[in-house]
């Protein structure tokens, strides 16, 4: 039989994505005080992923991994943050808002 998370004392694992990778950004700011209000609640374990930290390439094919299968590239530079976001049971992107058209 399957145990749901809910039926054990495991915490749900919390993926808070800094989304804004440029130079003097505000982000992880952000991701901390979002990180601090989850660690208030108690519930998860959390993990701030930085993406500013991975090695993500500019362009990917446009199948995503679940249809390309093994064909799909992975770079060496994304293999710990895929790792880490897998890992998650559910996520928070911290991103802003850039270049909004009215
Ligand atoms: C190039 C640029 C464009 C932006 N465009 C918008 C916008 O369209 N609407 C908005 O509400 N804020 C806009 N902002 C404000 C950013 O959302 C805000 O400064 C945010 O904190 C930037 O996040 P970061 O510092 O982590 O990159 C813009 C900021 C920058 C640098």
């Amino acid at each position: 039989m399957m145990l749901d998370r809910m039926d054990t004392d495991e915490k749900s694992k919390l993926a808070i994505v800094v989304g804004s990778v440029r130079d003097g950004r505000f982000g992880p700011t952000v991701a901390s005080w979002v990180a601090s209000r989850a660690r208030e609640h108690g519930g998860f374990d959390i993990d701030v992923v930085d993406l500013a930290g991975a090695d993500i390439p500019l362009s990917l094919p446009a199948a995503p991994p679940k249809f390309a299968g093994d064909g799909y590239p992975r770079p060496e530079g994304m293999k710990a943050v895929t790792a880490r976001l897998t890992a998650a049971d559910a996520f928070i992107i911290v991103t802003p808002e850039y270049n909004r058209r009215r």
